[in-house]
């Protein structure tokens, strides 16, 4: 059978979310282990020995020893439109988006241009080992189109959303309510659930949709039930005070996108750094998902996220991770938790590397509610992986003479790791990192 291979290696998946270092129960390890992939899908794990048993005799074998194996990692929140503003030097967000971000993404209503930038992102992501992402496009129908074509293309787990914004923005990034209610119609009937796409309802965040065009987000939100939401909320002070300003009903920033119905457990909220206990509360209660995308929060001076005091409160608020690219400096899910790391360390908290690369792979299959197919090794699940060495820098390997645990290897992989970390990248049991 041509479509059935094994994938041998040590395999590291989660169960759930570890509660300390030593927390053996909440992951399955396999020292010499393999997956025996059929169709795209695991149909087999756990010990090299057992699982070649239940194999076909002439079944492809391929050797990662002695790399890890794990399931591919998420990518919560990125702009695809972003991948020529990384690196422009400025003082805070709001001052990032006028000065660079929206002018770039003018640049989409092009379609060769989006679809040679498409090419670079679905490259850039398996390079970094991500298999799925949560994105969002620009405002321009051109851009969904070549970010769903490339992804249908490699057969790529994607969420992503034409933005809707239709003010306080260049009038070539402008729709209007129709035209966003209109073309994110359009979006989803000519690529939601093909292949493995989904379509999310992503109104760009207050200061740029009128009262008008959050309605529109409603009929959207109500018309579709099942798809995903995304927004940006509370990231910078200047941002916050400006957005009650545009809004003077509002209780305060979460209660305007509550107030439009878009707050639920399909709601994707991009940073929610500074929320009141309130904001807090209200986001747990609806089930919505805060989305850390801690470089970029770094990069743009905009905050520490209390991803611990969040995650531990009496109303416990969801939480994913991200990269943000192009606020973010780096589509690495290993640099992003480093970055994750020292957040909570500023803040007195502790991040294990169990739990960092739990939120990578399972956590945010768990925001997204698709946890039965990707996010794990579990039998069932699509081989999306990603096969990592701790190895592969000079540095890394004589680091790695005096580790003697999972825990300590996985927390070199996240400090020190980056792309170069990255052995190989399967989508649906098919290797397909750029080499
Ligand atoms: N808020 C609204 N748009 C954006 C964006 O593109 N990036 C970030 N970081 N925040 C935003
Ligand atoms: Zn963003």
């Amino acid at each position: 059978m041509t479509d059935t291979t094994l994938i041998r290696g040590r395999l590291l998946s989660f169960k759930r979310a570890p509660l300390s270092l030593t927390d053996t129960d909440s992951y399955l390890y396999e020292h010499d282990g393999a997956l025996l992939v059929t169709g795209g899908k695991i149909a087999a794990l756990g010990d090299y020995a057992v699982v070649k048993m239940q194999a076909p005799d002439a079944v492809e074998e391929t050797d990662h020893r002695p790399h890890l194996i794990l399931p591919g990692f998420i990518d919560c929140h990125v702009h695809f439109p972003q991948m020529q503003v990384i690196a422009s030097y400025a003082a805070n967000l709001l001052e990032w988006l006028n000065t660079y971000t929206f002018p770039e993404e003018c640049r989409f209503v092009e379609s060769d241009h989006a679809a040679r930038i498409a090419t670079h992102f679905y490259d850039e992501l398996l390079r970094h080992g991500t298999t799925t992402a949560v994105a969002y496009c620009s405002v321009h129908k051109t851009s969904a189109d070549a970010f769903f074509a490339e992804s249908l293309r490699r057969g790529m787990c994607m969420v992503g959303g034409k933005v809707m914004m239709d003010r306080n923005a260049p009038q070539g990034l402008l729709d209007t309510p129709q035209m966003g209610y209109d073309e994110t119609r359009a979006v989803i009937a000519d690529w939601h659930a093909k292949g493995r796409n989904h379509v999310a309802i992503t109104p760009r965040f207050a200061i740029t949709s009128t009262p008008g065009q959050m309605q529109a987000a409603q009929a959207l939100a109500q018309e579709f039930p099942d798809l995903f939401i995304q927004t940006h909320l509370s990231e910078n002070h200047e941002e916050i005070r400006y957005t009650s300003e545009l809004y003077p009903d509002a209780t305060d920033y979460t209660d305007i996108y509550a107030r439009y119905g878009l707050l639920g457990k399909k709601t994707l909220l991009g940073h929610a750094i500074h929320l009141s206990d309130r904001e807090a509360d209200a986001l747990s209660e609806a089930g919505a998902v805060a989305v850390h995308c801690p470089t970029s929060n770094l990069f743009l001076g905009s905050g520490l996220f209390p991803m611990k005091a969040l995650m531990r409160r009496d109303k416990p608020v969801r939480v994913a991770v991200a990269t943000d690219i192009g606020g973010g400096s780096s589509y690495s899910m290993l640099r992003t938790l480093d970055e994750a790391y020292k957040i909570q360390q500023l803040l007195g908290e502790r991040l294990n590397p169990l739990e960092s690369l739990y939120l990578m792979t399972r956590g945010n299959a768990e925001a997204l509610g698709m946890e039965r197919d990707i996010g794990t090794l579990d039998i069932g699940s699509t081989a999306d992986l990603v096969v990592l060495s701790a190895e592969k820098t000079p540095a890394m390997k004589l680091r790695m003479e005096t580790i003697r645990t999972l825990p300590e290897e996985l927390f070199l992989l996240q400090t020190m790791g980056d792309d170069r970390a990255i052995v190989e990248t399967y989508v649906a049991g098919k290797a397909l990192k750029p080499h």
